[in-house]
């Protein structure tokens, strides 16, 4: 008996869907970027008298940026901002030469983010964190960061994010010459690896968080998190809204109680990014409030969190345990795992979401 392989199944390697097979990808994705060491290290040398960083992108490129900003300031104490590409237009153009915008980009190609670099391009220097070789952005930007993700086909970022973060990281910390930081990063591959293997457990907790106590589909959810675990949070609503088209919305932890609170019931589940760290007592008492309003709780979090494992009503566990600082890079695999089983629950096709382009070529 012989199979007829397509070339598109072919090209899926054994996998349902490419976002399946591109989340698997991930911890080579990581590992390969880290090979830019030395070319991030080599522009880093050419910048001169820089004070100030500027991230525009889009989409999950956005939030790839704001981890950005985190990491900059604490560790090379640059003062940062993030502005969304579609927005950068809207604010009154304060870059000078001793600014160094970065665009942050998949593609290479989004209009909104090409417009701003053009216009980035007259005052500053720019630094383009780019997947797509030989793109319009590496043309066009002054400093070129190619993330090594290899082609990216599902419409919703996965290996291409867990890239740009990694070139994110290394630039900021060889901004701030902090070698441990450098050392850290070379175990996220394993950390990934180590987490894929439980992606069953995702599937399984996806079938639960689908439906309502009722078994009617769930239409909310909301994602939380703080400090480092706030932009997580974020980019997994995303991946929800994008591929299942349930309204996923990412809040800051503490940011609950001045509004969203009010929406809180026993019909939204909300997903508790919470590694170890400072800022875990925290999170954990935000994590009690939304639960004594009804709420489902599904943790992320580490093995040895008694905590945790006792007052959510789901844990994945993350083990080994992996600092707050590094903790984006692995948090956020669970998460895209939860949009792709949760599409599957629905019978969505996750690698061509309705409405949504890979590459948006207009403003
Ligand atoms: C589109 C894609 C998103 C992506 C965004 C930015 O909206 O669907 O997945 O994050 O564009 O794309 P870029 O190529 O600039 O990273």
């Amino acid at each position: 008996e012989t199979i007829d392989w397509t070339p598109e199944m072919a090209e899926k390697e054994g996998y349902d869907y490419f976002m399946i097979k591109e989340i698997n990808e991930q911890a080579t994705a990581v590992r390969n970027t880290l090979t830019e060491r030395n070319n991030i290290q080599k522009i880093i040398d050419d910048l001169e008298d820089i004070n100030r960083i500027c991230f525009v992108a889009c989409g999950t490129s956005y939030h790839a940026s704001l981890t950005g900003k985190y990491l900059l300031e604490s560790l090379a104490g640059i003062p940062t901002d993030v502005i969304l590409a579609s927005e950068f237009k809207y604010s009154t153009n304060t870059l000078n030469e001793h600014t160094l915008v970065i665009f942050i980009s998949q593609s290479g190609e989004t209009a909104d983010t090409l417009k701003a670099l053009d216009v980035a391009n007259e005052s500053s220097q720019t630094l383009g964190i780019v997947n797509v070789a030989g793109s319009s952005m590496t043309r066009r930007a002054k400093y070129v960061i190619q993330t090594q993700a290899g082609p990216e086909i599902g419409v919703a970022a996965t290996k291409t994010y867990l890239s740009q973060l990694t070139a994110i990281y290394i630039f900021a910390a060889l901004m701030g010459k902090n070698e441990e930081l450098l050392e850290k990063l070379n175990k996220v591959p394993s950390y990934i690896d180590e987490l894929l293997k439980d992606a069953d457990v995702v599937k399984e907790i996806a079938k639960i968080y689908n439906v309502n106590r009722d078994g009617e589909n769930v239409n909310d959810f909301f994602f939380i998190g703080r400090g480092y675990s706030y932009p997580v949070a974020l980019e997994g609503a995303l991946k929800l809204k994008e591929i299942t088209y349930i309204h996923g919305e990412g809040y800051a932890a503490g940011e609950l109680k001045h509004g969203p609170l009010a929406l809180i019931d026993e019909d939204i589940p909300v997903v508790v990014v919470l590694p170890p760290g400072e800022n875990h007592r925290k999170t954990m008492s935000n994590l009690e409030e939304v639960k004594s309003r009804g709420a489902k709780v599904l943790a992320i979090g580490a093995s040895n969190d008694k905590d945790l494992i006792s007052k959510s009503d789901d844990v994945f566990i993350i083990n080994p345990e992996v600092d707050d600082i590094i903790a984006p890079l692995v948090y956020i695999v669970p998460l895209q795992l939860l949009s792709y089983y949760v599409a599957i629950e629905r019978d969505l096709n996750p690698d061509q979401p309705k409405n949504l382009a890979k590459c948006v070529t207009v403003e």
